[in-house]
């Protein structure tokens, strides 16, 4: 059974404030309350809620880095077990890692540098999965061998992190999320990694989610107030997602007190599950990131945070200071996620998306829907997300 997600009531009882009511599991439409002041609160179609990825997108598979020139290296990723190598020409290429004549992993054989020989019996695939030897053939058994393949996924780097295509194989593929604010300058960067035990769309609502910060992410460096403050941001559609216009950091952390004037940070979303941010100091970026979650079975995902600086040549001092940040958030929301999946696996009903904190968790649902809808029937993304000014507290 899926879990269900339904509204939240609102009535003049200040019970309505901060209590829910569940809906049916039948209830399967959009419901939008006006609320009168423009805030609404929603509910999703429940089949959305984790049980699907959205199609025909990139997804972050692992840091460039991690792939050396005649190397390979095997990730279990949506849903498949996939063999992701670098050629002596320093091109990536991706395939399953599951030889078609009997299933071995080829990832157990070896790479020459363009070709991968499986660890069985041999056979032998150049880097788009296709059979170029049977070594058992004698030379006058005629097979076609290159009618053998093994699924290949469309693969390319983008701000020094590969990607894979999961879809329909198209002429034209869609554009590779990219981490926002850089472009002309130098970096350096780092990437930490956590793997959450929920499906993807847990991991990715959270993500965007700002009420989860002052319970969350309660670090003393971070935030130094308990008391929770009214929050307005502008959000505008961008892409297949949408933009927190740029803004100065809240007063709220120890960092942003003390430097918070100059600065400036935008944050944005892209489908499938990327979350970018990054903050100037007197309209210069100096530090950007880009946190993705990228499936590997309908039960767990990875979550990557990319950590961009543009102070550069102190790589060997700051990417341990930038690491050891990264992993403490990273590791506050895994703690949280693994929380949430003793609750999760009794299949609660469950109220998902309340009013404004709640709308870009609903935003990613609609936009999902919206995209696999769109590059099914061949037509345009239309963006749900409507300009808007949401309000919290945090
Ligand atoms: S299983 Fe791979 S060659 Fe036989
Ligand atoms: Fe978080």
């Amino acid at each position: 059974m899926i879990p269900t997600v339904s509204s939240a009531t609102s009535s003049n009882s200040t019970c309505a404030t901060t209590h829910a009511q569940s809906l049916p599991d039948e209830r399967v439409d959009d419901i939008s309350e006006g609320a009168g002041d423009g805030t609404q609160a929603i509910m999703e179609r429940p089949a959305l809620v984790g049980t699907s990825w959205v199609k025909n997108i990139w997804y972050f598979a692992l840091p460039s880095d991690h792939v050396k020139k005649g190397k390979t290296v095997s990730m279990q990723l949506l849903g498949d077990l996939i063999l992701i190598g670098r050629k002596s020409d320093g091109s990536v290429f991706a395939m399953r890692d599951i030889c078609p004549h009997q299933g071995a992993p080829l990832s157990f054989g070896e790479f020459d540098g363009k070709e991968v020989a499986c660890p069985f019996h041999g056979w032998k695939f150049d880097s788009d999965g296709v059979c170029t030897d049977i070594p058992a053939l004698c030379s006058d058994q005629q097979v076609n061998i290159c009618k053998i393949k093994t699924r290949s996924y469309p693969c390319r780097e983008a701000d020094g992190n590969i990607w894979l295509y999961y879809g329909e194989p198209r002429a034209e593929l869609p554009e590779i999320p990219r981490a926002n604010g850089l472009d002309g300058l130098k970096y350096d960067q780092t990437v930490s990694r956590v793997i959450v035990p929920t499906h993807m769309d847990y991991a990715v609502v959270a993500l965007i989610d700002p009420a989860h910060v002052p319970y969350v992410h309660k670090s003393w460096w971070w935030r130094n107030s308990k008391a929770l403050k009214e929050k307005r941001k502008h959000y505008v559609p961008t892409g297949t997602g949408w933009t927190m216009v740029k803004h100065s950091p809240s007063k709220g952390s120890f960092i942003f007190k003390l430097l918070g004037d100059f600065m400036e940070t935008e944050i944005a979303f892209r489908l499938p599950g990327c979350r970018t941010e990054y903050i100037t100091l007197f309209g210069r970026t100096i530090v950007a990131s880009m946190t993705t979650v990228t499936p590997i079975d309908e039960n767990s995902c990875e979550l990557n945070h990319t950590s961009y600086w543009t102070i550069t040549g102190l790589k060997w001092f700051l990417k341990p200071i930038v690491n050891a940040i990264a992993d403490e958030f990273l590791g506050q929301d895994l703690q949280i996620a693994q929380r949430q999946q003793i609750g999760l696996k009794f299949k609660p009903k469950l109220t998902m998306i309340v009013k404004d904190s709640g709308l870009p968790g609903s935003w990613y649902f609609q936009g999902k829907r919206e995209w696999n809808n769109a590059t099914e029937e061949g037509r345009p993304f239309v963006n749900p997300v409507k300009e808007k000014i949401l309000r919290w507290m945090t």
